[in-house]
């Protein structure tokens, strides 16, 4: 396929793939992405325990993106771990994504330890960026938290790993937190979750429940701060850290722009339930491989990071 991508020593049929926390919480939806033409899929970010989440109604859509407040409801990490060592069995070629996080310094160690001690043979992706936890700050924008972690975790994890950062919004973040990853062996970064803290209401009541109605916020709303924050960090970060983007894409076009700015891999997330991952990932590969066509391109390496701009 055109769209065919690398990340660190994994090759992956197709660029696309879908976002933590979309379509990913149970073995049947983890199994339709991966019946579909998605490259890869990453699970539901897991923590040790299984975990119920906030309270509902939690998540809201409208036709330009979404609002969440999901808490990490997910079915703890022996479910994930043991699904993809499964598939791992089956699919010998086809590398896949373990989201993990822990709501302490503690439970990422002692989560990242048993994935290391596992026989998972693909990618983990820590998440580092939920902001939905009440109580719980966004570990992303500590910048000498996440120093730590990665000090710590690299002493002992020899396998794969990413993190999934939160929206920045002033260059001098994006220089801070390019500084601190590019010390660490990082295969890849997934920038960025959602914008959190928004705030949608419905004539005059919140629209979720959590928090008193505060959410993160996804879909087309947020593109243009996920097209920054993917060249922002394409700009700073060492070659050998590839991008995943994720932030508005529903379409092939929405995925061109995140390769332009310099991903490596492109997620999607808000656009993907309404339709569903068979319908989506065969739309947004068609579109995204006709605009390489007309532009002839015949790989994404072609054209990934060479936004160009106005002299
Ligand atoms: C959630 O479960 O609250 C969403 C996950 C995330 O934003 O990382």
């Amino acid at each position: 396929m055109y769209t065919k991508t690398t990340i660190g020593d994994y090759s992956f049929t197709n660029c696309l793939m879908n976002a933590s926390g979309i379509h990913c919480g149970t073995i049947k939806e983890l199994d339709e992405l991966d019946q579909s033409l998605a490259g890869s899929l990453v699970t539901k970010t897991a923590t040790l325990k299984s975990r119920v989440g906030n309270e509902e109604p939690r998540f809201d859509w409208d036709s330009f993106g979404s609002i969440n407040s999901m808490g990490l409801p997910n079915l703890g990490i022996d479910y994930y771990l043991e699904y993809l060592v499964e598939k791992e069995k089956q699919n010998t070629d086809k590398p896949y994504f373990l989201s993990v996080t822990g709501l302490s310094e503690t439970e990422i160690y002692e989560i990242l330890k048993k994935v290391n001690e596992s026989t998972f043979q693909g990618l983990t992706e820590l998440n580092l960026s939920c902001p939905n936890v009440p109580g719980k700050p966004l570990t992303g924008y500590d910048f000498e938290l996440v120093e730590t972690i990665l000090t710590e975790v690299f002493k002992f994890f020899k396998k794969p790993l990413g993190v999934k950062l939160p929206p920045y919004f002033d260059n001098s973040h994006f220089d801070q937190i390019a500084q601190i990853l590019n010390q660490f062996p990082l295969t890849f970064i997934t920038s960025i979750n959602s914008v959190g803290n928004g705030l949608w209401i419905n004539d005059e009541t919140t629209a979720i429940k959590p928090q008193n109605g505060f959410g993160g916020i996804g879909g087309k709303y947020v593109k243009a701060t996920a097209l920054a924050n993917v060249h922002a960090l394409y700009k700073r970060l060492k070659s050998e850290i590839k991008i995943i983007g994720v932030g508005g894409v529903s379409t092939g076009r929405d995925a061109f722009e995140h390769i332009l700015c310099g991903a490596s891999m492109v997620q999607i997330g808000t656009s993907l339930p309404g339709v569903g991952p068979d319908a989506k990932f065969t739309q947004v590969t068609e579109e995204l491989t006709a605009i390489m066509q007309e532009k002839n391109y015949r790989s994404i390496e072609e054209f990934r990071g060479k936004l160009k701009y106005i002299d």
